[in-house]
């Protein structure tokens, strides 16, 4: 014969498909709600209370009583209930305390508790607290992490019964699954949140390095965050179909934390690079001087050796003449090279020709040694027709992309992030092929990549950053990312839902 009672049987078997339900949950809400549910399910309980301890106190998390209609916590309503200090004289507390569990039969009938607390609840409410079993909730840890509380148990005619002390193993069971569950959970978290806030100190740093626009990786995420809604927001059109889930939304915002992280590998003189000469100017200017003083000198010399010979007027006129544009050619030199050292300035190819022109001239150096007034890498520095960095300079600024790519593959992302080396990767590419570093075309760019693509030139527009360059007011950015779209570097119908979504005013 069977000793067990199918009731036993099937508390049993509730107890395993809860077990597995548990595990499987991934909203702490959602399983806070289950555990209490489900422990009042297997003992028939009309009422409970699930707590957790938190700071040396437990703290009220969900509430259930069905005779009252009250469903507090978790999906519910929120618990608004001071939490209840760590003192014997509590039963859950006393629970906690010596890690025992507690079954009473009758609460007005107990007594080495305090219950005034259910008594002023049963008096204002007219409910009659009765039985109640309180168990801990211990993880693998020997931890206890919090306690279930349930109130008055039912036979199947409704009325109220003690708990049946076996139920208490069986609750027990429940509980310590329960708080694994629970403890796995905030492992779970523990970790995204140490992972998030490294990401996120490691953007600060990058974005620290340059001064000019200090807020770069931050906002880029912000805005790929607001994206996401509204992609989802979105019913027709090419996007329309398109759905970030949870999941897939952590994917994009983590590969926009991460997109600039190359940067770190960028030198300071090339990614803050504020005019052509930068550190160099100052050189040139004073070779200038040198060459005017030197030049004086030996005009003042060659004067004196003509006055020492007596009057010689055609002579001294000549002289005079020589130096003067001299002196001219000078102050020419010096006026073109600040000019074109200034970003701001579009240096043409007629800019060119007078530059290269003054390289060519020479002096003779203090050593005796013939030199050119400006050199070879002055002369490519100052040619430069817009911004301030040369050809090799900007293959070392957008090698940060690589850098950054390199870098991403060596974490170890999760599953659910496996692509944020690929999506960080794409920022920089154009749907017309003429981005970098790998010239992706059209459809090889995914949406994220677009995202990515669109967001990171209206923030790098908006924020003035470089020092040369005024932050352009929103209205001028969309233009110019208008052109950008005609020119079929970025995503139209992408741009217009940015464009109308204007998410860059909840950034403020
Ligand atoms: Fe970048
Ligand atoms: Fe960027």
């Amino acid at each position: 014969m069977n000793k067990y009672t199918p009731e036993i049987l099937e508390q049993v078997e509730t107890l395993l498909n809860v077990g597995i339900a548990l595990s499987a949950e991934k909203d702490h809400n959602r399983l806070l709600e289950m555990i209490l549910t489900e422990a009042r399910r297997i003992t028939g309980a009309d009422a409970g209370t699930l707590y957790l301890c938190e700071d040396g106190h437990l703290v009220f998390k969900i509430i259930q009583n069905e005779t009252m209609g009250i469903f507090q916590g978790g999906r519910g309503e929120p618990v608004d209930l001071p939490p209840v200090p760590l003192r014997e004289e509590n039963v859950s507390a006393y629970v906690v305390l010596t890690r025992r569990s507690v079954n009473i039969a009758d609460v007005y009938a107990a007594e080495g508790f305090d219950f005034s607390g259910p008594k002023r609840y049963d008096s204002l409410t007219g409910y009659r607290t009765t039985s109640m079993l309180v168990i801990p909730l211990e993880n693998h840890e020997g931890e206890i992490i919090g306690v279930l509380q349930l109130i008055n148990a039912r036979d199947q005619h409704g009325r109220v019964i003690p708990f049946a002390p076996y139920l208490e193993k069986v609750v027990s069971s429940l509980a310590s699954q329960a708080a694994i569950a629970l403890t796995n959970m905030q492992f779970i978290q523990d970790i995204e949140n140490l992972f998030n806030s490294f990401v996120e100190v490691m953007a600060t740093a990058i974005d620290a390095r340059t001064p000019y626009n200090a807020n770069h990786t931050r906002r880029v995420a912000l805005l790929a965050g607001e994206m996401v809604g509204v992609i989802n927001a979105v019913t027709e059109g090419r996007w329309g179909s398109e759905y970030f889930d949870d999941d897939r939304a952590a994917q994009l915002v983590m590969a926009a934390w991460m997109h600039d992280i190359g940067k770190v590998a960028t030198p300071l003189s090339v990614m803050n690079k504020a005019t052509r000469l930068e550190g160099g100017m100052e050189l040139v200017l004073q070779r200038l001087d040198y060459i005017a003083a030197s030049l004086r000198a030996e005009y003042l010399q060659r004067k004196m050796v003509l006055a020492n010979e007596g009057p010689r007027a055609a002579e001294v006129e000549t002289l005079d003449r020589w130096w003067q544009e001299q002196e001219a050619m000078i102050e020419q030199a010096r006026e073109l090279v600040i000019r074109a050292d200034n970003p701001a300035t579009f240096v043409s190819e007629e800019m060119v020709e007078e530059l290269e022109k003054v390289a060519r001239r020479t002096y003779v150096d203090a050593a005796g040694e013939e030199r050119p007034w400006l050199t070879r890498g002055e002369l490519e520095q100052l040619s430069v027709p817009r911004g301030t960095l040369t050809d090799t300079e900007r293959k070392i600024m957008e090698d940060h992309v690589e850098v950054t790519r390199r870098m991403l593959e060596k974490i170890p992302f999760t599953r659910k992030l496996k692509d944020v080396p690929y999506l960080a990767g794409m920022h920089h590419e154009h749907l017309d092929g003429n981005g970098y570093p790998q010239g992706l075309k059209g459809d090889e760019i995914p949406l994220e990549g677009r995202i990515l693509a669109l967001l990171d030139i209206f923030d790098a527009l908006t924020a003035a950053d470089r020092p040369y360059k005024k932050a352009v007011p929103v209205e001028e950015a969309l233009k110019i990312l208008g052109f950008m779209v005609k020119d079929g570097k970025l995503d139209a119908e992408l741009f217009e839902h940015f464009r109308q979504s204007r998410i860059w005013e909840r950034l403020e």
